[in-house]
Formats: structure tokens, C-alpha cells, sequence
């Protein structure tokens, strides 16, 4: 089952995808997750990017659409969890080009709504674990207080994103109102979209995720 998470920064599309990656044994391919891993390696690309990705714009529709189709190919294990993408109406007809390419299908499109003021709350709260990628917020899921990852069990840094402040925030809210949210009504015309809650508690958004995934 191929299935993307559509939803603004903060929606809680990594919780998620990483908990079906878990359970459903699917791959996450976040791009923004791609983009950090340039950035951090120093990689051309990478570098052109930096400043987009701290700004909070989107970076080009061709270096996004470049990942993915890389990552397309080989095991698919239980499906593909598109994460952070397709973010604009390119991408989303790229996407449905590369799947048929592969001789693929995407399944279902989960948009997870949850209201701006929640997201300035749990972007400027947020954490990850540097070793194995696990998101952790201040107010609702704490760093456990002897250091230790609770997904890898290693005393790893705990990092802070860049982009993870007001100011980018608000540009990352106005990207995504402005050419990500029409992707809604393109997938709700082709009769693909569900919607969940994302304001409800971790482990109740990811029962509203199984429901529409037909667990
Ligand atoms: P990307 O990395 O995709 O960031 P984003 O879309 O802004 O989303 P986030 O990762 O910030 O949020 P999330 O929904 O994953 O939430 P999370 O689970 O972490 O993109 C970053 C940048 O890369 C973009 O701005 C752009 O520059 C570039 N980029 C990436 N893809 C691109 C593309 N396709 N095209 C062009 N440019 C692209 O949760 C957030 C916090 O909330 C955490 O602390 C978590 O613990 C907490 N939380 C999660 N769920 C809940 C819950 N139910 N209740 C309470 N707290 C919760
Ligand atoms: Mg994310």
C-alpha cells in the first residue's frame, strides 16, 4: 500500500510515518528528511538548499521530484509513505507519472488537519534524536530524563531543526496555504482523500490513520 501524509509543518507526518514504518513494516521517504541529510553532508545540492530550507520556502519542484524518483525503485516492502511530498500540483502529477512508471498505485492520501496555534506550540517545542531520527516535543513527549533515546536506547544529542522558529514558521504556514493546500481538492476530486484529526493525542491519530488504512 503506497499512502502520503499531507498536512502543514508540524501536523505530525514524521510521528506518524514513523510509526507505520514500525507497524506496517512501509518505508518513509521524507524529503525533507533527504534535504537535512545533503545539507549535513555537505553535498552540492545540499548546500544550494540551506538557506531555502531556513528561510522556510519550498525548495525546486526538479531537485524534490530527483530524490524521489532515486528512491522509487528497488524494495518496496509493505509500500511507500510519501512524507512531506508531493507539496505542489507539479510534484503531485510527477508523482502519479514516477508510480506508473514503476507500475505502482497510490492508495490513499490522509491529510492530517490541526489548527495554526497548535503548530507554533509543537514546532517551537520539538526535538530529534540525532541518532535515529525519533521527534520528541517538550510539552507532550519529553526527553526521558536520564538522556537515553527511547527508540535506539543510545545517549545521543537531541537537536534542534533551523527552521524551527517563528519567523521561518510563518513562511512555512503561508507555503503550504498557498501551493500545498490546493493538493486537497486535487486528490479529493480523484476520490483518494481521507481526513483525520491531528489535534487528537498521538496514539488516537494513529488509530484514525489504521481505521482509513482498513486495519
Ligand atoms: P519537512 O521536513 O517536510 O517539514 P514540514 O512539512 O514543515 O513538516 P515538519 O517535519 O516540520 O512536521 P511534521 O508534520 O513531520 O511533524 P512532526 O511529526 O515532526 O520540510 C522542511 C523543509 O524542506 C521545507 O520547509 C522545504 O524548505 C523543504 N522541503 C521538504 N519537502 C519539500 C518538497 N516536497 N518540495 C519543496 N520543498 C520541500 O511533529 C511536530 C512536533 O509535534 C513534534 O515535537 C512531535 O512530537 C509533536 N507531535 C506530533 N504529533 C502530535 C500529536 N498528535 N499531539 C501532540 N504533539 C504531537
Ligand atoms: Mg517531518
Amino acid at each position: 500500500m503506497n499512502i502520503i501524509l499531507l498536512g502543514p509543518p508540524g501536523a505530525g507526518k514524521g510521528t506518524q510515518a514513523r510509526h507505520l514504518v514500525e507497524t506496517r513494516n512501509m518505508v518513509q521517504l521524507s524529503t525533507g528528511d533527504m534535504l537535512r541529510e545533503a545539507k549535513s553532508s555537505g553535498t552540492e545540492m545540499g548546500n544550494m538548499v540551506a538557506g531555502v530550507m531556513a528561510r522556510g520556502e519550498l525548495v525546486t519542484d526538479e531537485i524534490v521530484i530527483g530524490l524521489i524518483r532515486e528512491k522509487l525503485t528497488g524494495d518496496t516492502k509493505g509500500g511507500f509513505i510519501f512524507d512531506g511530498f508531493p507539496r505542489t500540483l507539479e510534484q503531485a502529477d510527477a508523482l502519479t507519472r514516477l508510480m506508473a512508471d514503476e507500475g505502482q498505485t497510490l492508495d490513499a492520501v490522509i491529510e492530517m488537519r490541526v489548527d495554526d496555534e497548535a503548530l507554533v506550540d509543537r514546532i517551537t517545542a520539538r526535538s530529534t534524536c540525532a541518532g535515529c531520527g525519533e521527534v520528541y516535543n517538550d510539552n507532550t513527549k519529553p526527553i526521558p530524563a536520564d538522556g537515553k533515546c527511547t527508540s535506539c536506547g543510545k545517549e545521543n544529542e537531541f537537536t534542534r531543526r533551523s527552521d524551527d522558529n517563528e519567523e521561518s514558521l510563518k513562511t512555512r504556514l503561508m507555503a503550504y496555504y498557498k501551493q500545498t493546500s490546493p493538493l486537497i481538492g486535487y486528490y479529493y476530486a480523484k476520490g483518494m482523500l481521507s481526513t483525520v484529526n491531528g489535534l487528537g493525542e498521538i496514539a488516537a491519530v494513529q488509530r484514525e490513520i489504521a481505521n482509513v488504512l482498513g486495519d
